[in-house]
């Protein structure tokens, strides 16, 4: 993917879930380049809507697990937007303890790849 592009270049991690893929098209269409993640790219069941996503524009898939420390820093060099949208929707693993430790993964892989995370109250500047 040419990461020279007008809008700019926005990570957008769990692709293929519902919230990102509605985020991916919407980036898509406005001109920005999207990096996506998920967790397993081979998984054409469940990801077989970001190959027709791939024609609005340039969309790179990345795997990545937020269980894995530094799963996100290819996703997230070179990004002039991040959205964290992956999570875990399990409510036997939806404790507070999981999701801090995702939350300082995510931080650390931000810090290092200095991405600003995009709150919902900047999105709308975005899209
Ligand atoms: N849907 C709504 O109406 C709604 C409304 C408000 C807020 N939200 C919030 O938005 C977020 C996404 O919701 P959604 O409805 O889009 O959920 P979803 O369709 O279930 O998507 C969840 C995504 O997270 C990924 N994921 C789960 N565990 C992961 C892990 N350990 N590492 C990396 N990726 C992981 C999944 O990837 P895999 O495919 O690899 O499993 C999947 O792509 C959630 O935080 C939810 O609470 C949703």
């Amino acid at each position: 993917m040419s990461t020279v592009n007008k809008k700019g270049v926005a990570c957008v991690t769990g692709g293929s879930g519902y919230i990102a893929s509605a985020l991916i098209k919407m980036l898509l269409e406005k001109g920005y380049a999207v990096k996506t993640t998920v967790r397993n790219p081979d998984d054409t069941a469940k990801n077989s809507h970001l190959r027709e996503l791939q024609a609005l524009g340039p969309l790179t898939v990345l795997r990545a697990d937020l269980d894995e420390e530094g799963s996100f820093d290819e996703a997230v060099a070179g990004c002039d937007y991040a959205f964290l949208v992956a999570a875990p929707v399990n409510l036997e693993t939806e404790n507070a303890e999981v999701r801090g430790h995702h939350r300082t993964q995510w931080r650390r892989t931000q810090k290092n790849q200095g991405v600003a995370e995009i709150t919902a109250k900047k999105m709308h500047a975005v899209i």
